[in-house]
Order: structure tokens, then C-alpha cells, then sequence
């Protein structure tokens, strides 16, 4: 749905402060997260991970859309070591429009 990407897109401001995503994307205070959705936590090359992320890592977590929405929605009671300092986005259309913008830019 072209209009929740671009939607989306609007939403992700409040995270480039720390993320970057397309061509030339580099780990800033965040890793890139480019094609995130759907994949392994913790696997972008050259990112040091808090150790509570590394855990939840090794235990197999993957960004499936339920599990970043419920991160996104409270970082620090979803993984609460986790050195993503954001509070969280406050509505669930906030969170399905930046998950969708997120697959566009690569699933
Ligand atoms: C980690 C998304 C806002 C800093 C992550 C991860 C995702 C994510 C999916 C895990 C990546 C992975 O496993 O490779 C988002 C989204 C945001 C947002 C969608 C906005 C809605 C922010 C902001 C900051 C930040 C504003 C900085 C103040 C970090 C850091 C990590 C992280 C430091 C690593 C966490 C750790 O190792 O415990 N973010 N983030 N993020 N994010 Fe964010």
C-alpha cells in the first residue's frame, strides 16, 4: 500500500536519528536496517549489539512483524537491557506504517 509506505516514511524521522536505511546505509548509533523485517536480530556486520539483544539473538529471535511491532511499541519492556534508548511509538498506526515502509526498503 503505496500511501502506509509513504506514511511510514513520515514515521521513520523519529528514527534516522540513529538508523539508516538504502543504498549506502552505514551503522550510525543504530545498525542499518535495511531488509530487517522478517530476519535474524543482531546480524548487521559491524554493529556492537547490547548483550541483552545478542541473547534474544542466539535465542532465535527474528524480526517477524508481531515481534518489531511489540518491540516498537515499548523497547525497553520488550527487551529491557536493550541500548535502543527511544521510548517507543505511541499507535499502532504509527507501528504498521514504519513496519511497511521498512519491508519496502527490503525484506
Ligand atoms: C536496534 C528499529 C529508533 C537506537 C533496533 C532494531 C530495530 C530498530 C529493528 C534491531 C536491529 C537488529 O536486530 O539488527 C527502530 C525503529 C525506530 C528506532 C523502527 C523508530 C521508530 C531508534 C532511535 C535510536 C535507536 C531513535 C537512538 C536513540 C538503536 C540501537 C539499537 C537499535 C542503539 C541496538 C539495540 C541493542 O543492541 O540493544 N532498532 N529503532 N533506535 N536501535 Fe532502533
Amino acid at each position: 500500500d503505496p500511501e502506509l509506505i509513504a506514511e511510514g516514511e513520515g514515521v521513520f524521522r523519529k528514527c534516522s536519528a540513529c538508523h539508516q536505511v538504502g543504498d549506502g546505509a552505514r551503522n550510525r548509533s543504530g545498525p542499518t536496517l535495511n531488509r530487517v523485517l522478517g530476519h535474524p536480530a543482531g546480524a548487521v556486520d559491524g554493529f556492537r549489539y547490547s548483550p541483552a539483544l545478542i541473547e534474544a539473538a542466539e535465542g532465535g529471535l527474528v524480526w517477524t512483524e508481531d515481534e518489531l511491532a511489540a518491540f516498537l511499541a515499548a523497547p525497553k519492556e520488550y527487551l529491557p537491557k536493550t541500548k535502543m534508548t527511544f521510548r517507543g511509538l505511541a499507535s499502532d498506526d504509527e507501528i504498521d506504517a514504519v513496519i511497511a515502509y521498512l519491508r519496502s526498503v527490503g525484506e
